[in-house]
């Protein structure tokens, strides 16, 4: 006869076992250092063969590492990895290499101080969310509670199959699993004694975690859905939602779109984005930079990114021609080109739309974390949007 335990009730969010964790670092714009750990970023143009070692393959450790480093030190308040599995080929064998996002989170903890880390996870490749909440907090103990969690559901077709599945899960079922995979990783972390947990995609029998997260109630969750299963996951399960717009008035509707959702689930959470950031001395500058950089698409590897965002929402905007520089140039963030000033103005305009953290991804990371040092972070601590 098995052992029997007690039996968990609650297996879909809303649930918040002792609330939610404060996720506020005190800056009105917090930034995040985004896809460092991945080859080329997010800049799937032929530019980044003029010199590969500084634009395509900064990933390495411990280049990467230092990167990190100069992120926390510039003030950067976390640090997020690109979780990829298959690169998208092309000329430039773009997003062909990448680190691993919980050994990349576990590598950066001893690393940084202060910096929040988190990994990003994709569901339906069939982790259980023992196993999360297992790394997930042990990563919380080396770093002293700085881990967590960008759930993302997975739905390239390419990725899947390598991990043995042929037959693909449909996209609204995959926010249904991500549901059910967060409410038991919540269980985990919080439950006191072992238990029981009979879901329709997952089970668990006596299960227990120890230690727990340092950090209470539980680490911090993000999610980037963009399509309504996206949003209504990520609005009942997570704290951070990053969303995408075509301009300010798109960011300011998503963004209270998102709290008005999450309202309704007596939920509170925080709307962010992320920019692909291209600054220089001047206006003229970094127009020319940039023309230079979208002259040379590679096309290759664009097509093989649609092809493979085809099941999500983002493939609605992306097939429109006027999209391809924004699809190549950021997968489609908003792309802050200009002068210092400039830029830091346009990351003006996304705050006063309701955004409240950004992640930055750049052409050139080295350039670009300089860039912020010199000359960007000063102007926004002079618009009040980073403290002193
Ligand atoms: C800021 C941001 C980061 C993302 N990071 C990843 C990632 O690391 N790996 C991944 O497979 N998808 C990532 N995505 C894709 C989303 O998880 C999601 O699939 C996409 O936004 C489409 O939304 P939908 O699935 O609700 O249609 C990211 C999206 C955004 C906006």
């Amino acid at each position: 006869m098995a052992e029997k335990f007690k039996q968990v009730e609650i297996i879909r969010g809303p649930f918040d076992p002792g609330g939610q964790p404060e996720t506020r670092t005190g800056h009105p714009l917090e930034l995040g250092f985004f896809a460092w750990n991945i080859k080329g970023g997010m800049t799937a143009s032929k530019a980044v063969l003029s010199n590969p070692e500084r634009l395509q393959n900064f990933w390495e450790w411990p280049n990467s590492m230092r990167l990190v480093q100069l992120a926390e030190e510039i003030g950067f308040d976390y640090q997020v990895p690109f979780g990829r599995w298959i690169g998208q080929g092309g000329e430039t064998d773009y997003n062909g290499a990448a680190l691993d996002f919980l050994a990349s989170a576990a590598a950066t903890a001893p690393v940084t101080k202060t910096l929040g880390l988190f990994s990003t996870a994709h569901i339906t490749f069939r982790f259980h969310p023992l196993h999360i909440a297992k790394f997930g907090a042990t990563i919380d103990h080396i770093s002293n509670g700085r881990w967590g969690l960008n759930v993302v559901t997975g739905y390239s077709e390419s990725e899947m199959r390598a991990f043995g599945f042929d037959k693909l899960i449909g996209h609204d079922e995959a926010y249904e699993m991500a549901d059910e995979f967060v409410c038991l990783m919540k269980h985990l972390w919080s439950e006191e004694e072992r238990f029981d947990f009979h879901g329709k995609y997952y089970q668990a029998y006596g299960a227990f975690l120890a230690p727990k997260p340092t950090r209470k109630p539980r680490p911090i969750l993000m999610t980037a859905g963009g399509s309504g299963a996206g949003l209504d996951f990520g609005v009942r399960n997570c704290d951070w939602i990053f969303t995408l717009a075509e301009n300010t008035e798109g960011f300011r509707s998503k963004v209270n779109l998102i709290h008005d959702k999450a309202a309704k689930y007596g939920r509170d959470v925080r709307v962010a984005t992320m920019c692909w950031v291209l600054p220089a001395a001047t206006n003229a500058m970094a127009k020319e930079k940039y023309d230079w950089i979208a002259s040379q698409i590679d096309m290759g590897a664009v097509q093989n990114f649609l092809k493979s965002m085809q099941p999500t929402s983002v493939h609605d905007t992306a097939v429109k021609p006027e999209m391809l520089q924004r699809i190549a140039l950021g997968i489609t963030a908003p792309q802050i080109v200009g002068s210092y000033e400039s830029c830091a103005e346009q990351l003006r305009d996304l705050n006063q739309a309701g955004i409240e953290s950004t992640l930055l991804c750049f052409f050139d990371p080295q350039e670009g974390l300089h860039q912020m040092q010199d000359y960007i972070m000063p102007i926004l601590r002079k618009m009040g949007l980073r403290k002193s």
